[in-house]
């Protein structure tokens, strides 16, 4: 059986005085969720706030993205030893708002993978299609050249170190979720994908599911035999929803 887990991704916001008790009321409202694995990744700046109040709590930090690089003259760019030091277990990588945004490649999505993964940390890897190429019907081309990136650039035994969330691009904010059979659909085609490869890790491995999650929507999407979890934007912003997301997984 495969451990439920929640992830929220804050993304660009909050305040601090916001932060202190939107964790606080994860913290508060989880009392009791036994089944569940909670994750917060936070905004870099927040993570000492969110490593001084997780603090022997079951809820892991996580951050939102890394350097590729491990030290030196990289204006702007954080580390994964640094994350490591400020508490975090869990790394997002290579999110469609980086990708699309940010310009990065698979080949860069790869290198963070690989440092997130010697630091002693875990990688969320993120990967889906967009509008445009779902209506292409090319989603599972897409999606497998996401994966098969990662396996040739780090190996097989790599995947069996990080988490995967599916998100397709056009469900991210925009209220609009993939049904729980579309979803269904590609995360039992990942898992078939990294099988392909040789990857007996791949009915361990934990494939989570992101778009315009929602209370109201948390419980058929965990329902599915291939959803193992979310990645949470939006509500994750607000304790209750998050928590009745989390509450979902139980
Ligand atoms: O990482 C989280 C996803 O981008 C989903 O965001 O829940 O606001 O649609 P959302």
């Amino acid at each position: 059986m495969r451990q439920p887990l929640i992830a929220g991704n804050w993304k660009m916001n909050n305040t601090r005085a916001g932060a202190e008790s939107l964790i606080q009321g994860v913290i508060e409202g989880s009392t009791g969720m036994t089944k569940t694995e909670i994750a917060v990744c936070v905004p870099f700046v927040f993570l000492e706030l969110g490593q001084r109040l997780l603090s022997g709590t079951p809820i892991r930090l996580g951050a939102q993205n890394v350097s590729t690089e491990a030290s030196g003259a990289y204006t702007g760019e954080i580390s994964a030893a640094m994350l490591r030091e400020f508490g975090c277990r869990y790394v997002i990588c290579g999110h469609s708002e980086r990708r699309q945004y940010y310009g990065e490649t698979d080949a860069v999505v790869a290198k963070k993978l690989a440092m997130v993964v010697s630091s002693g940390m875990t990688p969320i890897l993120c990967v889906g299609e967009t509008l445009e190429q779902r209506e292409q019907g090319v989603t599972e081309t897409v999606i497998a050249r996401q994966i098969d990136a990662i396996i040739e650039a780090n190996g097989i035994d790599s995947i069996g170190q990080i988490e995967i969330a599916y998100e397709p691009v056009w469900a991210i904010g925009t209220g609009k979720t993939a049904t729980p059979e579309q979803a269904q659909e590609v995360h039992a085609f990942i898992r078939r994908r990294i099988a392909a490869h040789g990857g007996a890790i791949a009915e361990k491995m934990r494939i989570l599911y992101g778009g315009s999650v929602k209370p109201s929507n948390a419980a058929d999407l965990l329902a599915m035999p291939d959803i193992d979890g979310g990645l949470i934007g939006g509500a994750s912003l607000v304790a209750e929803e998050f928590l009745a997301i989390c509450r979902a997984g139980e």
